[in-house]
């Protein structure tokens, strides 16, 4: 791999051991998939933050870089962490779990990372522009990012996008060239969509099992006119249930008048049928039988709280309801009332946070309701639950 003066100064230690350690992490990351340099990102995306997911290993590898004295180059936003940074307690969070937490958080925060904890950087100030090289890690932001914005990601780690993000670099491979960002599968939707906004949870199930860890291009699905709700849906049920990091729409994805189709790309037909298996599969129990309703995954916007204040409103609710949203978007529905109804209704408006990296199964949530396609996929394997998937308006 090609390496700057510069960058040979850092990967031999010059600029301080860690420095080096980071560098490394990179090049090496760069070797394996053919890089040939290293490129300047504009911002970071950086996961492995919850105390669950990360665990005293994670929390180890943290402080020590932040130990460092040393800062990110670049804007740096992060992930959801595993509790209300603020109201754990309200949660039922233990008082040991949530110290390791905060341990994490002081740590990033220290590396001036922005203690944002919400997967949906892009709602909250994170937004990269059209072309521009990033490196973020969590699927359901890459694919955002890769597909609506036209920013360039791999797929990263947490660990090499905290590297990038520390020296503002990362390798130039995968979805940074525009070879790789054609399409290799050509998507027909021939069916009506006779269900809400978990629809879309449900066809990304279906495309990311078809198409798994390539590209795919749809040519109708503009005629559903999904809004961004829809779209933050669709991608991340895709890199969930396949490894989908960039798909391209007619109509209405950034690249899709500018990158092209591969020439033998197959082409594949999603009809009723697919769509009402994917339902089957996604749903373990009856909807009548729940711990827990969580919604948020990928964070809520604030169409999307709104919207769940209103099926609530002069209403009670029995089960336990999250809504899990990140702070900035919080502040606005307290502002509009939002939280005030969803309360009033007995749910819990969540930030920082959401049900598949908190330790659900801890707090005694078993069956679990949602109507993410994502937390649907993750739900079985993360927090052992069983799931009931289905529309926003079922559910509560
Ligand atoms: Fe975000 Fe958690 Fe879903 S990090 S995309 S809400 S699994």
């Amino acid at each position: 791999m090609y390496l700057t003066k510069e960058e040979e100064k850092i990967l031999d230690g010059e600029k301080g051991e860690m420095l080096g350690r980071l560098l490394n992490l990179l090049v090496s990351l760069g070797e394996i998939y053919g890089a040939e340099r290293l490129i300047d990102i504009s911002s970071a995306q950086i996961s492995g933050v919850s105390y669950k997911t990360i665990g005293d290993i994670g929390l180890e590898f943290v402080e020590d870089i932040a130990k460092e004295n040393i800062k990110v180059k670049v804007p740096s936003t992060l992930n959801p962490a595993g509790m209300d940074l603020d109201n754990w307690k309200m949660l039922g969070i233990d008082e040991e779990f949530a110290n390791k937490q905060l341990k994490i958080i002081k740590a990033f925060q220290s590396l001036g990372v922005e203690i944002s904890c919400s997967c949906v950087p892009y709602l909250i100030g994170n937004l990269p522009t059209f072309n521009s090289h990033i490196a973020w890690a969590e699927s359901s932001a890459v694919i955002f990012a890769n597909s609506i914005l036209g920013a360039k990601t791999n797929r990263e780690g947490g660990p090499a996008a905290l590297a990038s993000a520390i020296l503002g670099k990362t390798p130039y491979y995968g979805y940074h060239l525009d070879e790789n960002r054609k399409a290799n599968y050509i998507i027909k939707l021939d069916l009506e969509k006779d269900r809400d906004e978990s629809f879309y949870g449900a066809l990304g199930y279906v495309v990311g099992k078809i198409v798994k860890n390539k590209v795919p291009y749809f040519e109708n699905l503009y005629k559903f006119k999904p809004n961004l709700n829809d779209l933050k849906s669709l991608g991340a049920a895709m890199a969930a249930s396949g490894g989908i990091a960039l798909y391209h729409a007619k109509n209405l994805t950034a690249e899709c008048k500018v990158k092209d189709v591969v020439e033998d790309a197959e082409k594949i037909e999603i009809g009723k049928e697919e769509i009402k298996e994917a339902y089957d599969k996604l749903s373990s129990i009856d909807i009548d039988d729940l711990d827990l309703i969580c919604v948020g995954c990928p964070h809520c916007s604030l169409g999307e709280i709104k919207k769940i204040a209103n099926l609530l409103k002069d209403k009670k609710i029995e089960t336990e309801l999250w809504v899990c949203t990140s702070i900035h978007i919080k502040a606005i529905a307290d502002r509009m009332g939002y939280t005030k109804i969803i309360e009033k209704a007995g749910g819990k408006v969540v930030k920082d946070t959401c049900m598949v990296v908190s330790p659900i199964e801890d707090l005694g949530y078993k069956k679990v309701a949602t109507n993410s396609g994502k937390a649907a996929v993750y739900l079985p394997s993360f927090c052992k639950s069983e799931v009931y998937y289905g529309d926003l308006k079922d559910l509560l």
